[in-house]
């Protein structure tokens, strides 16, 4: 095997890091290999400022629903707000950059104000208590992270529904959750110009969701809201009359924090279910060792709150490190590829957390553009949301970071709450491509089918041995699925192994190479979507008959969508139509974030005899690589040839 070239962090940097070196690395994971309980449990007494102590690390009993820190109280507000305001009430806790490019800063002071206020607000005035669910669909301004925080101080649990989404899946969403609430806004602006959300929760409960009997408004762009009498309520007309000390709600570390939403390889999407203190312990430790976060540091992460990415490492992860976090409303094109570059300089930001797609798209954009900026206030580039490719990682490492920074390519997932598989920026020799090794107390192992840990070179299946603090716990309202989706396929002789349903190749230093997933989930601009419900969507479209989505390699994005369909018989439309008429669709049910960039119309689609599509021959076909998989026990092994010349 050919030895990979590694770069070594900055020595003066790892001079002053949290972990500066290997031996401190591997000290860590002896230490947790030996006394997996205690490596937790001493975490979790240092970091966590408790209202009453756990008396149990770990419960495994019922697993795979596994307890963290069984009989300790807290409030996951106080964790990210309260501690921190004897030293902190006039330090930045959010810098808001808004597209315009005014800025708010808002300290730690103000933001206990506004989410105290807020949480007086949702549970006076609307009756929100402990254990109800609250909606969210807002766009990136501070009142999205006041929001989540004032939910979360009154014990509510707040389902953030990404602003890019169609009301069908608002729709779906509520009436899942059964949520009381739906908080949003007017709109926001983008390129320059307003966009709508306010519509789209309208529409969205014209069409069901009985549960919602009231809607809270933030007013941002001042777009007419077409106001509904006793439903909807503007944010600003009912919040200056709120106290601004609201006790926090004492909760279980396992009550519920958040669900967030996200897409499986089968059915609809599933209501992941995060927890209180295994979640906030991690988002910390990790901001603490991924992102070496210290006082001085100006942090910013592009995510969307809609993620959770935006989450744990906008909100949560941050601010329960005290730290600053930066906050922007716009696009990164707009108003030119250099915005990201002027916000960095302007903001002196020391760490910087973004997704390979964007890193593609500016490289394309303006290869040069950053050196026109002053970008040395960096020490840390992240990335995450799917593979980065060695091209994108020497192009952030040399040109972002002048081959100062430390690279951090972190791969984890909505399932897992907090980073997984991460060089640390003061320790690891970093290797371009690859997340490199799993964090301290992640006990990760990449399996083969028969659940053997695969040789050095081989590809194998992501896994992650042990229960972590800051994983799901649960799928809402389908503890079934919750077995069986994460821990149905290696689970045996009373272990239970998460699978994580992505692929990766581990070299002989431990190095693990994400290659991507190996279900039915495709990973658009980092975005991850399903087959099965885009196909679902598909199918609604009157000429369709069947039809099987895959992804295929896209230069800027990662992946795209490629669709495979079949038409009725009698279907005279032309094929240009078609598309259009399949990709509007998509976009009124799922939102504009989907769409398919290829459409290849077939007689009929490979199937078994039991009638599944086998996506992994399109998957080859598309891509034009020869067919290796037996195919004679399909029901028309002839489709193969069929739908290959069609592909010519
Ligand atoms: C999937 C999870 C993790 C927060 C944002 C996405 C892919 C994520 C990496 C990485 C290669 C990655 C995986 C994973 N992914 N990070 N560093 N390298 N792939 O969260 O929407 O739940 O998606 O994103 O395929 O399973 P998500």
């Amino acid at each position: 095997m050919v030895t990979p070239t590694y770069y070594d962090p900055q020595k003066s940097f790892a001079a002053h890091a949290r972990i500066g070196d290997m031996q401190t690395y591997h000290a860590l994971m002896k230490k947790a290999h030996e006394n997996y309980e205690e490596f937790w449990g001493d975490f979790a007494r240092e970091k966590i400022t408790w209202m009453r102590p756990f008396t149990q690390v770990l419960d495994s009993s019922k697993a795979p629903f596994f307890k963290w820190f069984n009989g300790g109280m807290l409030n996951v507000s106080v964790q990210c707000i309260d501690r921190h305001l004897p030293e902190k009430a006039q330090k930045n806790a959010i810098v808001f950059v808004a597209e315009d490019g005014t800025q708010e800063h808002i300290t730690y002071g103000e933001l206990s104000k506004r989410v105290n206020q807020t949480a007086n607000l949702l549970k006076n005035q609307f009756g929100i208590t402990k254990g109800d669910r609250v909606v969210l669909y807002m766009p990136m301004i501070p009142d999205a992270a006041v929001m989540m925080l004032a939910i979360a101080r009154l014990g509510a649990i707040h389902s953030v529904v990404f602003g890019g989404y169609s009301y069908e899946a608002v729709r779906e969403r509520i009436s899942d959750s059964q949520a009381k609430l739906v908080i949003t806004a007017d709109g926001a602006f983008r390129r320059g110009k307003p966009y709508l959300l306010k519509p789209t929760v309208d529409k969205a409960l014209e069409n069901g969701c009985e549960s919602i009997k009231k809607v809270l408004v933030v007013a941002r762009n001042g777009e007419n809201i077409n106001r509904v009498e006793e439903r909807d309520y503007y944010y600003h007309e009912l919040i200056a009359s709120e106290s601004d000390v609201c006790p926090p709600q004492e909760l279980e570390s396992e009550d519920t924090l958040f669900l967030l939403y996200t897409s499986g390889s089968t059915g609809k999407p599933k209501g992941i279910v995060h927890t209180q203190a295994g979640y906030i312990l991690w988002a910390q430790m990790t901001m603490e060792w991924v992102f070496d976060i210290h006082d001085a540091d100006i942090y910013w992460c592009t995510a969307d709150v809609g993620w959770i990415t935006g989450h744990t490492y906008i909100v949560y992860g941050p601010l329960a490190c005290g730290a600053t976090t930066v906050m922007y409303e716009g696009v990164f094109n707009y108003p030119d590829a250099s915005r990201w570059w002027r916000i960095i300089e302007e903001l002196k930001v020391t760490k910087f957390y973004t997704a390979p797609t964007a890193i593609r798209a500016l490289k394309k954009l303006g290869a040069q553009a950053p050196l026109n900026y002053d970008l040395s206030s960096l020490k840390v580039l992240g990335s995450v949301g799917e593979p980065i490719n060695p091209d994108a990682w020497k192009w952030y490492y040399e040109v972002v970071g002048g081959k100062q920074c430390s690279i951090v390519d972190t791969w984890w997932q909505t399932e897992t709450g907090g980073q997984v598989i991460s060089p640390l920026p003061g320790a690891t020799p970093m290797v371009a491509g690859s997340a490199t090794l799993p964090l301290p107390g992640m006990m990760v192992a990449v399996l083969n089918e028969e659940g053997q840990e695969v040789k050095a070179g081989e590809k194998g299946l992501v896994c992650i041995t042990k229960p972590w603090p800051s994983m799901l716990r649960n799928v809402w309202g389908d503890s079934a699925r919750y077995e069986k989706s994460y821990f149905g396929d290696f689970s045996k002789e009373g272990r239970t192994i998460y699978f994580s349903g992505d692929g990766a190749i581990v070299d002989e230093a431990g190095y693990i190479t994400i290659t991507g997933r190996t279900d039915d989930v495709i990973k658009v601009s980092g975005h991850r979507i399903g087959s099965a419900e885009v196909e679902s969507c598909i199918s609604s479209t009157p000429f369709v008959a069947e039809v099987a989505v895959v992804g295929e390699p896209h230069p800027i994005k990662g992946e795209s969508l490629c669709a495979f369909v079949v038409t009725h018989a009698n279907t005279t439309l032309e094929k240009e139509v078609m598309s259009k008429q399949i990709n509007q669709m998509i976009k009124d049910s799922m939102g504009a974030i989907v769409s398919c960039d290829r459409f290849v119309f077939v007689p009929g689609l490979p199937k078994t005899r039991s009638g599944k599509v086998m996506r992994r021959i399109l998957r080859t076909l598309s891509q034009k690589q020869p067919i290796t998989q037996d195919i004679s026990t399909l029901e028309d092994p002839a489709i193969v040839g069929v739908i290959a010349s069609q592909l010519q």
